[in-house]
């Protein structure tokens, strides 16, 4: 073991300690990041004449060696206490001393700092590219149920008619709001920490500026006490992953319910519909049952990193080795949940008949109505209440809003008349509404335009954040 000396109480440790303190098992997503970062150390050691030109080529082709061999499977690394040192001590076992040199001026403080600041820099690029397509994804399926008319609940009741248009626009907006939110982590990860060392900086004549603008960090990390325990960078990027995820399930549970027998607005296709080992009739929402839990898991990971952090001094303490599952299970658990909602999505479809039934024969129009007496000189307390005793009438003798004749609306108010009465049809209920951010088709048009463009605009961002194995290859070039 390399991490040990004399003082520290000899070479080795008991294995059983060694086993339980070790990150290597999840340290090994951050491999590429660890090379990554090393080569960047390595140009600046090389241009401060810290490592001399002869040694730091021999290093450069031992990382890019370890890099090909991790890229192929070939690389298998262990019996060291994290990636760090396995990376260390691999390299010295083939090239030597100089292998030793690599570590000047670096501490695995600021050095797990960095990886991690490059790990979830990179899925932050990957996840914006997948919410990218998904908030596309359903601003075009809003485009195709402009016509669709269908119940929107409240209390689970229904409460009015909205366009499937706007009802999928609904779950896009949460979708990018998301994306604003993993921009924002990218901004927090955005400083370079290598160079703080252990926690008090070097005597040595490093230049910090070289690796940061080698590995495209905007800024610099300005205090090395802070910097060594700091992982708010890693908490924004758990807790921007649990509010996805939060609307992911949100979306999930509105396909539950819209596909469940009682609303029965919605059909899944074969390829997502589950059957039961029992009952052979079912054709059951697990996807989307399982995007609704998947929450639950980040929120955890969020959770557990919180604790992990509340009450830690300044300066770095064996504890951060804590934060793995926060940041390496949070980009994959939301990334998996982007796929599999964009395959749902493309296997749902709304059954046209039976919305326009369940808007038809219901009273989802009544607020139309009352607005319509309003339009007539009416306040709207006098009118709400006329229309709730319209409602109660035709509640009472079973019979739809729709159906109600000119006397009966003059019986609750005279005010009615054909215009304001005409405000009874329920399915041109979405058409009617005229006010910004509402169900109406000028909106509705403005809300999907909005949306592809927030996307394009997403996408764009996630092609700009800079990917692993072309900095590793641009990396590879500087001397
Ligand atoms: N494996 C450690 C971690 O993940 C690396 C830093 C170890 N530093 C130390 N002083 N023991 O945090």
């Amino acid at each position: 073991m390399i991490a040990k000396t004399a003082a520290s109480g000899g070479p080795g440790l008991d294995p059983r300690v060694l086993a339980f303190t070790s990150s290597l098992a999840a340290d090994r997503a951050i491999v590429r990041e660890d090379l990554a970062g090393s080569l960047a150390h390595l140009a600046m050691l090389a241009r401060v004449g810290l490592v001399s030109a002869e040694d730091a080529r021999e290093l450069r082709g031992g990382l890019a060696a370890l890099w090909d061999e991790w890229a192929s499977g070939a690389l298998a690394l262990s019996g060291e206490e994290d990636v760090h040192m396995a990376i260390e001590a691999e390299l010295s076992r083939r090239l030597g001393a100089v292998a030793g040199k690599l570590h000047t001026a670096r501490s695995r403080n600021d050095q797990v700092a960095l990886d991690l600041r490059l790990h979830v820099r990179e899925r932050c690029g990957a996840l914006l590219d997948a919410l990218a397509a998904a908030v596309d994804q359903l601003a075009d399926r809003a485009a195709a149920e402009r016509d669709l008319v269908l119940p929107a609940y409240t209390h689970r009741q229904r409460a009015q008619a909205v366009t499937g248009a706007y009802l999928l626009c609904s779950h896009a907006e949460p979708l990018a709001r998301d994306a604003a939110a993993f921009i924002f982590v990218l901004e927090q990860a955005d400083a370079c920490p290598l160079g703080v060392g252990a926690i008090a900086g070097t005597t040595l004549p490093i230049d910090r500026e070289i690796p940061r603008t080698l590995l495209g960090f905007s800024r610099l990390t300005e205090n090395g006490l802070d910097t060594v325990a700091d992982r708010d960078f890693a908490l924004d990027f758990a807790y921007t992953a649990a509010r996805c995820l939060l609307h992911v399930g949100r979306i999930a549970a509105e396909f539950v319910a819209l596909a469940g027998s009682d609303a029965g607005l919605v059909q899944l296709d074969g390829a997502i519909a589950c059957g039961s080992s029992l009952m052979p009739q079912k054709r059951n929402p697990d996807v989307f049952e399982l995007l609704r839990a998947r929450g639950g898991r980040a929120a955890g990971n969020l959770a557990g990193l919180l604790n992990v952090l509340a009450g830690l001094p300044s300066g770095y303490h064996r504890d951060l080795q804590e934060d793995r599952a926060a940041v390496l299970d949070s980009g994959p658990l939301v990334l998996s949940a982007l796929a599999a909602l964009a395959v749902a999505l493309d296997h749902v479809t709304f059954d046209a008949e039976r919305c326009r039934a369940a808007v038809a024969g219901s009273d989802m129009q009544a607020t139309d109505l009352a607005e319509a007496l309003v339009r007539r000189g009416r306040p709207f307390r006098e009118a709400y209440r006329a229309v709730g005793a319209l409602v109660a009438r035709c509640r009472s003798e079973g019979r739809p809003l729709a159906s109600v004749t000119m006397e009966e609306a003059r019986q609750v108010d005279p005010a009615f008349d054909t215009e304001a009465l005409a405000a009874a049809e329920p399915l041109g209920s979405p058409a009617r509404k005229v006010s910004a951010g509402g169900t109406g088709p000028a909106s509705v048009e403005q809300q999907i335009a909005s949306l592809k463009a927030r996307a394009a605009r997403i996408r764009a961002r996630a092609r700009a954040v800079p990917r692993l194995d072309e900095l590793f290859a641009r990396l590879m070039e500087v001397r």
